[in-house]
């Protein structure tokens, strides 16, 4: 496990606890996830709401090359604002700019060769300068900024108030579970549930997004396919739901595509075994370190015909019905399987097929080159940053609620 994240989440949250505190953790914020609308039409409404907000940033570059990055990780951490904080920022908020730039300043800090000094030389780095210094200050403005969004929560709330959001929720098991002494909810609890939200989300979802648009324009016979089959299925006012993957069996193939090419989180989460194991005829000792090869799955020659092309036929059958893989493990597998998975198919798909309704993407004229198998390491793998043009397929009149 990389000291740098047990430097920054110690043993609280989910994603780097363990045992007992894990367990409860994650069977919660699972449970809270159902409980603000996961899985039901209401928190589609807020992803759809964002998605339109998305589409909006695309129409008025009216088709001129901009680089998607920023709107893209704005509309995505909009959609964690509301299951954390119950309400959404606007795009020109100070605070929530510089919220989404220490975020991912801290993302990307792993990725850096400070961030690999900083894992191998762990126990010195407090007594030497260095950016690692100015990332832990950063990280503290964040926790001072989720302190204060907790306080605010709790003036506001009105007793008797049914939970509206994550901290609500959190707030009422903290008070519920005041008296147990083995009791792992806490304010300190809070706060990483809260931020692990944030880190786990913004990244790999916007990451997954900006492949996807960077791939529909170096594939555009595709891209035509995809917008085909979704004015052939959907009428053009028509809101866009997450069942409707169900009726858009290439479209849906097309996002599986693009999280297996992509393979984004290649190595998984480093985790380390707790005690001597045995697997498979191989002998893991207590306090390794174990990366899961995501991408020797994704990749695999025996599941997949072209493993190393952009080849959407990987999910349908001669049919053309839509077909899931066994190997397809983009959000890992077994107990610590990713939490977030449903709500980032979610946004993926009422994203995507958002875009891709409303503008048909190309590379700025000039830059008409292969470009998307540049790629930067960090804590995911990310495209390098690009111009795209978006250009509205409908006029105004035309273009439905469902963007
Ligand atoms: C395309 C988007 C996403 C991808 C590809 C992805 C991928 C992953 C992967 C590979 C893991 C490691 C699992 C392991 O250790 O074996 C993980 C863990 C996790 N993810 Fe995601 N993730 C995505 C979106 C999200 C979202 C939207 C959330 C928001 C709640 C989230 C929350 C988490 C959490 C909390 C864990 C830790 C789970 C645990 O340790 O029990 N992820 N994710």
């Amino acid at each position: 496990m990389s000291p740098f994240f047990i430097k920054v989440f110690g043993d609280n949250g989910i994603v780097f606890s363990n045992g007992h505190t894990w367990k409860q953790q994650r069977r919660f914020s699972l449970m809270t996830l159902r409980n603000l609308g996961l899985g039901k039409r209401s928190l589609e409404m807020r992803i759809l709401e964002e998605a339109q907000h998305l589409v909006k940033c695309f129409a008025v570059q009216e088709g001129k090359p901009t680089d998607p990055y920023m709107s893209v990780v704005n509309s995505v951490s909009n959609v964690i604002c509301a299951v954390v904080f119950g309400h959404r920022f606007s795009m020109d908020d100070k605070l929530f700019l510089r919220l989404i730039n220490v975020m991912s300043m801290m993302i990307n800090f792993r990725g850096t060769a400070w961030g690999r000094i900083y894992d191998v030389f762990s126990p010195l780095m407090p007594l030497l300068p260095g950016p690692h210094k100015k990332v832990f200050g950063c990280w503290e403005e964040v926790h001072s900024f989720v302190r204060e969004e907790i306080k605010v929560h709790r003036e506001r709330r009105v007793a008797g108030d049914p939970p509206e959001d994550l901290i609500d929720y959190y707030q009422d098991e903290i008070a519920k579970t005041k008296d147990d002494a083995t009791s792992v909810f806490n304010e300190n609890n809070l706060r990483t549930v809260v931020l692990e939200f944030f880190l786990a989300s913004i990244e790999t979802t916007s990451t997954s997004l900006l492949w996807g648009l960077l791939y529909m324009v170096e594939y555009p016979d595709v891209q035509e396919k995809v917008q085909k089959e979704l004015d052939a299925v959907l009428e053009p006012s028509e809101i866009i739901c997450y069942e409707d993957r169900k009726r858009l069996p290439y479209t849906n193939a097309v996002i599986h595509e693009v999280q297996r090419y992509a393979s984004i989180v290649p190595g998984g989460v480093g985790r380390q075994s707790l005690k001597d194991t045995s697997f498979q005829g191989f002998f893991i000792p207590k306090g390794a370190i174990i990366f899961g090869n995501l991408t020797s799955a994704l990749y695999d020659p025996e599941h997949w015909e072209t493993p190393r092309q952009f080849n959407p036929s990987h999910f349908l059958d001669e049919e053309g019905k839509f077909v899931n893989k066994e190997a397809f493990m983009p959000f890992s597998a077994g107990h610590r399987v990713c939490l977030g998975e449903q709500l980032a198919r979610t946004e993926l798909f009422i994203f995507f097929t958002s875009l891709l309704r409303a503008f048909t993407f190309h590379l700025p004229r000039n830059e008409e080159k292969k470009i998307s198998s540049d790629y930067v390491l960090g804590t995911t793998v990310h495209p390098l940053p690009y111009q795209i043009c978006a250009v509205p397929r409908w006029t105004s009149e035309h273009h439905g609620k469902g963007c």
